[in-house]
């Protein structure tokens, strides 16, 4: 089985709010899930963390929508810090079993794959938090066995936007996830299945662990940023490929991931 891995689309339909993505973002992306939906075999799921819009229009979420329609497989996404609650969940909460009101977390299986989204906006703000509300969700949902029982992969795939773990970068650490960090990591610590950990927001391609599991970052194809650590200040950008992870469950329970990368000129 494959499992696609994007982030940080910021597809615009009209006006950009930041001021890095790219004139022509919308024709990388489209070049991006054009390649995804030629592999063989097609994907069984697509998961992408956070900033699928660049300002959270409705008008954003129904462009993005419409590109991912190409894809059988279900499409889901979790907010970044430049999508819009609202507008995003009127746009998906017909194919993601989004929880009520006001955070967007979710846990379905597919095809005996786990897929565990968590909500770790702050409206309004660069950085994340978990709070006590969304902690003691995913502390129920992690408990729960009837989920683990519907797991037949034995692979559960964990969604956020905000990496929970530093990046060695004073420029990024203060906007990565700075609130409900190391209560995360105790509940993640004691899950007993294997666990994947996936993010965004960094525009990067990186692969590090976080509470002895894998966790892997992925680009953006609207802007990426020179690689390096120690960064005082924002990084300068960096034309390399954009990168996506692919996801291979084996037959033996294991998870093969490999880069895919594209570039986009
Ligand atoms: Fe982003």
């Amino acid at each position: 089985m494959y499992i696609l891995h994007f982030s940080d689309f910021h597809l615009f339909a009209a006006d950009k709010e930041s001021a890095h993505p790219r004139a022509d973002t919308v024709a990388a992306v489209e070049k991006v899930l054009a390649d995804a939906a030629s592999l063989t075999p097609p994907p069984d799921l697509v998961l992408i963390s956070g900033d699928l819009a660049d300002c959270g229009s409705a008008e954003d979420y129904a462009l993005a929508r419409q590109m991912l329609a190409l894809f059988d497989a279900p499409v889901l996404v979790v907010p970044g810090n430049h999508d819009r609650r609202d507008a995003m969940r009127a746009v998906f909460s017909g194919t993601i079993p989004f929880t009520p009101e006001p955070f967007l977390n979710f846990d379905m299986v597919h095809k005996g794959i786990r897929v565990i989204g968590l909500d770790t906006i702050i409206p309004g703000k660069v950085e994340g938090e978990l709070c006590a509300e969304r902690l003691g969700w995913l502390a129920d949902r992690l408990a729960d066995e009837k989920a683990r029982e519907e797991t037949t992969s034995g692979v559960t795939f964990f969604m956020l936007h905000h990496p929970p773990f530093g990046l060695a970068s004073p420029a990024w650490d203060w906007m990565t996830l700075t609130a409900g960090r190391d209560e995360l990591r105790a509940l993640l610590a004691g899950f007993p299945g294997h666990l994947r950990l996936l993010t965004g927001h960094v525009h990067r391609p990186l692969i590090t662990s976080f509470a002895g599991h894998f966790a892997a970052i992925a680009g953006s194809p609207a802007f990426q940023y020179a690689p390096g650590l120690g960064w005082t200040s924002e990084p300068p950008l960096s034309a390399e490929p954009y990168v996506y992870w692919l996801h291979h469950i084996t037959g033996f329970g294991d998870v093969i991931t490999s880069p895919r990368m594209i570039d986009l000129g």
